[in-house]
């Protein structure tokens, strides 16, 4: 498989894929664990009414959104670790489907790992959204983890 990319969001299905990855990969194969903050969090009217008064602006703008994603893929990392040749975390912001595909891009991965669904929507929709984009626009593959 080579170098592989897999798509995080903390749903059960994303960490379905992360298992799913580690056991299809090879010892001698890069993993990159990808999160992407949605853009519309930072930039949701919700979140701007809530900015004079908790001051959201400076969270976000710390960039600790970031920094805690970057923490959890870490973690989630740790577990393909001795797996796989090399692991990789990134922390994108904006659409998420096409962040995934530009790190895909990016890191010049083979394959495209990622959850049939996102959290919090049991059984509403047959495929997520963001997956959907993912396996209609990838010029690589992309392996749907049910
Ligand atoms: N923000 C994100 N960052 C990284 N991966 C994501 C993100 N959102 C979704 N994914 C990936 O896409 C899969 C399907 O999620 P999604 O299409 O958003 O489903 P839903 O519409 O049910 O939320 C997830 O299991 C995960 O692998
Ligand atoms: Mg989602």
């Amino acid at each position: 498989m080579k170098k592989i990319l897999v798509a995080y969001d903390g749903s059960d299905a994303s960490k379905k894929a992360v298992e799913v990855a580690i056991n299809c990969s090879k010892k001698e194969d890069e993993m990159v664990f990808l999160t992407v903050i949605p853009a519309e969090l930072a930039e949701s009217s919700f979140t701007k009414m809530l900015l004079p008064t908790i001051d959201l602006s400076s969270i976000v703008k710390s960039g600790s959104f970031k920094e805690k994603a970057a923490e959890t893929l870490r973690k989630v990392a740790k577990t393909a670790e001795g797996r796989v040749k090399k692991t990789e975390v990134a922390v994108e912001s904006g659409d998420p489907a096409d962040e995934i595909l530009l790190a895909g891009k990016k890191h010049g991965v083979d394959v495209i790992i990622i959850g049939y669904k996102g959290y919090g929507k049991e059984g509403r929709f047959l495929l997520g959204s963001v997956t959907d984009k993912v396996v209609r626009h990838a010029n690589r593959s992309v392996m749907v983890v049910r």
